[in-house]
């Protein structure tokens, strides 16, 4: 599963991408006013940090608008993703920058038939909201599950499953067992994968019996 990461804060990206771990980011306008930077010039810093896929949302809600700041963001870096919501306009405009060779996030999807729909409409990566399904009592892991089994139906259907919203290390772990080719991860969350109270607790056992040898391997 490739994990990309969730922020538009640049310093966390450069420590996470410094572990080579790190194969994307994704922003949204809400992360993006959190950075309290101009859009476009930290989108161009991102996707100067990381060689993979940066998504940057588009704001216009009319499909012509729409890909006209698609192409307009797509123009900053090879690596830029084009993000649009799951309605009618953001599906047409979806078509519309695939078929010129955009690649296109659509995002706020909260159901396996709006999943069916972007993957018609050719888009490079769906993402469910996990997060916020859990937090309307719905079970999200669900949807991602569902969308699994419908796209492995069709091997015509490109479309990555990109699962987003991730809120715990469970959402990771069950996202990659139910299939999903991606998560989207916050900072506070991928480092959390690391650790185990065992692991540390054993480390300290390990060098404490190492240096009682008082050898040196270099
Ligand atoms: O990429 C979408 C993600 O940022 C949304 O997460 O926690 O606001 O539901 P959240």
């Amino acid at each position: 599963m490739k994990f990309f990461v969730d922020t538009a804060e640049v310093d966390e990206i450069r420590e996470l991408a410094a572990t080579g771990l790190v194969d994307g980011v994704t922003t949204n306008p809400s992360l993006v006013a959190k950075s309290g930077r101009d859009f476009t010039e930290v989108i161009r810093e991102i996707c100067e940090i990381v060689d993979g896929d940066v998504s940057a949302e588009v704001a216009a809600t009319g499909s012509d608008d729409m890909v006209a700041e698609g192409r307009k963001l797509a123009e900053i870096a090879d690596n830029v993703t084009i993000k649009v919501p799951l309605t009618w306009d953001g599906l047409k405009a979806c078509r519309a920058l695939t078929q010129s060779g955009v690649s296109v996030n659509v995002t706020l999807c909260f159901s396996a038939n709006q999943a069916l729909l972007a993957a018609k409409a050719g888009a490079t990566y769906i993402s469910p909201f996990i997060g916020r399904l859990d937090d309307i009592g719905l079970d999200g892991m669900e949807v991602i599950d569902e969308i699994r089994e419908i796209y492995d139906n069709y091997p015509d259907f490109d479309t990555q499953i990109l699962a987003a919203s991730i809120r715990t290390v469970n959402h990771v772990k069950q996202a990659a067992m139910a299939g999903a080719d991606i998560a989207t991860i916050p900072p506070k969350i991928v480092k959390e994968l690391v650790r185990h109270p065992l692991t540390d607790k054993g480390l300290a056992t390990f060098l404490a019996d190492w240096q009682s040898t008082g050898q040196k391997i270099v």
